[in-house]
């Protein structure tokens, strides 16, 4: 059978409009819920954590929602990334091991403390870390792990957590991807020490920028709160500043919107997961097209979508494979977080967080950076396609999505 001729060769395109989107109300569920809590902030005039209803409302909301004892509301995803690793009062040298595909907010995090990060090759699979080179980065000025669930699957729970016991490490869940992704049954988020998520325009809930860290552990629950507020003891005990914090107060405004989205959250996932899924089925059925690869273990929560083409079956490259599909109307792209092992940014290859002094590296082992470290990264960067999901995909969109893809594959196929 011929196949239907490519948009990329003058062919009609698979999709003519564009799709609903997380950067506006076309893939937001953001309305009449978020604006009546937001008014009521603004007729109290207490716009400022201290004093506010709403903060301390989304901190209770959300820690339910998770399942966890304690929920700290701060201003961004890398704010809560940085509160937690705070928390830890850790020594400027020592080590973080994290994953080589992350948000800079990650390394951030580690830098901003003054400590060393050490990257961790990824599984293909679910490009999250792959626990089983871990151990071989751990050394005697390790302090802690920070794993990400990428694209809001949940890392290798079970195996983080059993080397972290074995080397007395703490793990920081960075589930800024991952509102509401769950690991055998758990809130990712929950199983750690800490969890920290992003409250960032795109995520699956958010108030523009926000962050959250949340614990089951009181002491590290405490450290943090106590971090993101300047250390100032808000207990009445009046020990005066113990450590250095910092000022990362979520406002009353960014709360209100928060306590909306997290009442949706469930509702938000439920349609993430059906469309998802449902992609999903349609593209198992297009032979060169692999879906995402979802552990036995692991509920993702669809941030972004994301697939892997067969170059042998499709006898095409994944740039060429990615033009085709492009020029249907998908706007699907390749090479998530700039397509390198993020420890090649100049800042952290060359060692350049605080001027030219070298500082934090200067203070603890000689850490280089080598991309031919990393193989498994540099495979996954290149042939990984990606879609931001949202709340707004339709059965419809997903049909004209795997339309697309289906007939760039035939196409290929008919070819090789
Ligand atoms: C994995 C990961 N970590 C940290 C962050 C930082 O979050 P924010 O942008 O809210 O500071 C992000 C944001 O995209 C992220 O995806």
């Amino acid at each position: 059978m011929l196949s239907e001729e490519l948009a990329l060769n003058g062919g009609p395109k698979t999709r003519e409009t564009s799709f609903p989107s997380v950067g506006n109300s076309s893939g937001r569920d953001i309305g009449d819920e978020e604006l009546a809590l937001l008014t009521e902030v603004i007729r109290s005039g207490a716009l400022g954590r201290h004093g506010g209803t709403m903060v301390p409302q989304f901190e209770k909301e959300y820690a339910e929602h998770a399942g966890v004892k304690h929920c700290l509301a701060v201003t961004s995803g890398t704010a809560a990334l940085h509160t937690a690793v705070g928390a830890l009062e850790c020594n400027p040298g020592d080590e973080i091991i994290t994953t080589t595909i992350t948000d800079m907010g990650t390394i951030i995090a580690i830098l901003q403390q003054n400590h060393i990060p050490v990257f961790c090759d990824v599984d293909r699979r679910t490009l999250n870390l792959d626990p089983s080179k871990l151990e071989a980065l751990i050394t005697d000025r390790t302090r802690a792990i920070i794993v990400v669930h990428l694209f809001g699957q949940a890392s290798s729970m079970d195996a983080v957590m059993e080397i972290a016991k074995k080397h007395d490490l703490y793990v920081i869940e960075d589930s800024a991807q991952a509102h509401g992704a769950k690991w055998d049954g758990k809130d990712v988020g929950t199983i750690g020490d800490l969890g920290c998520f992003s409250l960032q325009q795109s995520k699956q809930i958010t108030s523009g920028d926000g962050g959250i860290v949340i614990s089951n552990n009181d002491e590290l629950a405490l450290n943090a709160r106590n971090f993101h507020d300047k250390f100032y003891d808000r207990s009445g005990e009046n020990r005066g500043v113990l450590r250095l914090g910092v000022n990362y107060r979520m406002t009353e405004l960014q709360g209100a919107v928060a306590l909306a989205q997290t009442r949706k959250l469930g509702s938000i996932l439920g349609r993430r997961r059906t469309t998802g899924e449902l992609l999903t089925s349609y593209l198992n059925e297009v032979d060169g097209i692999n879906p995402p690869w979802v552990h036995g273990k692991a509920l993702h929560s669809y941030w972004i979508y994301a697939l892997t083409i067969d170059e042998g079956v499709l006898g095409c490259t994944t740039a060429e494979f990615a033009q085709a599909v492009q020029a249907e109307g998908l706007p699907w792209g390749t090479g998530y977080a700039g397509g390198i092992p993020i420890c090649m940014y100049p800042a952290i290859r060359d060692h350049k967080a605080y001027g030219d002094s070298n500082f934090p590296w200067s203070a603890g082992r000689d850490v280089q950076y080598v991309e031919e470290d990393y193989p498994e990264t540099a495979w996954a960067q290149a042939n990984t396609f990606v879609f931001s999901w949202n709340e707004g995909i339709t059965e419809s969109d997903v049909k004209d999505m795997a339309k697309g893809f289906r007939k760039v594959a035939d196409h290929f196929r008919a070819k090789a």
